[in-house]
């Protein structure tokens, strides 16, 4: 059965959404776990990397050290991506989802068959059976031996040029995120990039499509949810929609431009030990806008065991969690079965 797409959904005029899409009462945004307005860190990591000069390293490493482990979620700038690869990103994801409907459904994804990459709609009913505001693609886009450009958008012809051009420049922005979180564990600056998998690291590309929606107060865009990967990198248009949950509370996530939103995932919480946190985070939806947003996972590969890194596991620092193989945590994760 051919899926229904949330954007075909929102172009049909409805003025009120299927039962599907209503929240419960309490799991509704607006609801009262709405925070105060507090503002997640904003991290100037111009100083990231580089000789230690007037311990602006430093004060870097330990603003995102300390960032991951209270809010495991924070804003960069001055990360060196230009602003201008920023924007043909996401003018290349947005011609996507600008084509003709029947051209966007030849990229359909077969998510029970196994087949990730392509265009897709969550389809699987949670817990109180409700579906998301969103619409997605999904690609692998690092390393350049596992990506597969078929199941890349064939349009605009530029895409492929783009994402590569971007994946490059990404990966120098984790390599110094991974350096400097491993610094302020008090570990070896590649530690964490070498329990990834080193070079073998993997990035996937999704796109999210999130159409206006006549009801904003009683859908979610994606539901309360933490990242299986290490590192998420997201970039979004200029609507707001992520919040974070922090103390209790949905906090918002407020749109700087040409800043990169950076989740800490289950694997970094794991290799951690508990000390950096993989962030709890949802999506609302805009009445009259479109908000799209460009996440890039950051996953060892399938097969890399990933546990407690050893030199922070002694008699007082047991380990918190068992180590296991990324493949293994994402089937017991998928399934919930205990970890
Ligand atoms: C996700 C996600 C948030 C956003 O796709 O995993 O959390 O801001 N997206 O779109
Ligand atoms: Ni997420």
């Amino acid at each position: 059965m051919a899926a229904v797409r949330v954007q075909s959904l929102a172009g049909s005029g409805i003025a009120s959404i299927p039962a599907e899409f209503i929240r419960p009462l309490h799991k509704r945004p607006g609801a009262n776990t709405d925070g105060p307005s507090v503002q997640v860190p904003l991290i100037d990591i111009a100083n990231i990397s580089g000789p230690a000069h007037q311990g602006l390293r430093e004060k870097t490493i330990a603003d995102i050290g300390s960032a991951a482990s209270e809010w495991g979620l924070f804003q960069v700038v001055n990360h060196g991506i230009s602003e201008e690869l920023i924007q043909r990103l996401e003018g290349v994801g947005k011609e996507f989802f600008d084509l003709p409907q029947e051209e966007k459904e030849k990229y359909s994804n077969n998510v029970a068959a196994g087949i990730l990459e392509g265009y897709g709609t969550k389809l699987a009913h949670n817990i109180d059976g409700k579906l998301e505001w969103i619409d997605y693609f999904f690609h692998i886009l690092w390393p350049p031996s596992k990506r597969d450009f078929e199941t890349w958008p064939h349009h605009p012809p530029s895409y492929i040029e783009v994402n590569d051009e971007y994946a490059k420049a990404l990966l120098e922005v984790v390599n110094k995120l991974l350096s400097a979180l491993s610094v302020y564990l008090g570990v070896e600056e590649n530690t964490m990039k070498e329990e990834l998998g080193g070079e073998d690291l993997e990035m996937e590309m999704k796109i999210n499509y999130y159409p206006p929606c006549p009801q904003p107060e009683l859908a979610l865009g994606v539901e309360p949810h933490t990242d299986m990967s290490s590192l998420t990198l997201l970039v979004p248009n200029e609507v707001p929609g992520l919040q974070v949950y922090k103390d209790g509370h949905w906090v918002g996530v407020e749109y700087v431009p040409n800043a990169i939103i950076v989740h800490i995932g289950d694997q970094l919480e794991v290799l951690s030990n508990g000390k950096y946190k993989s962030v709890l985070h949802r999506s609302v939806v805009s009445k009259d806008k479109v908000r799209m947003s460009w996440p890039v996972f950051c996953s060892p590969p399938a097969n890399k065991v990933i546990g407690p890194i050893k030199e922070l596991i002694d008699e007082k620092n047991p380990p918190l969690y068992n180590a296991k193989t990324f493949a293994e945590f994402k089937h017991r994760k998928i399934n919930k079965l205990k970890q």
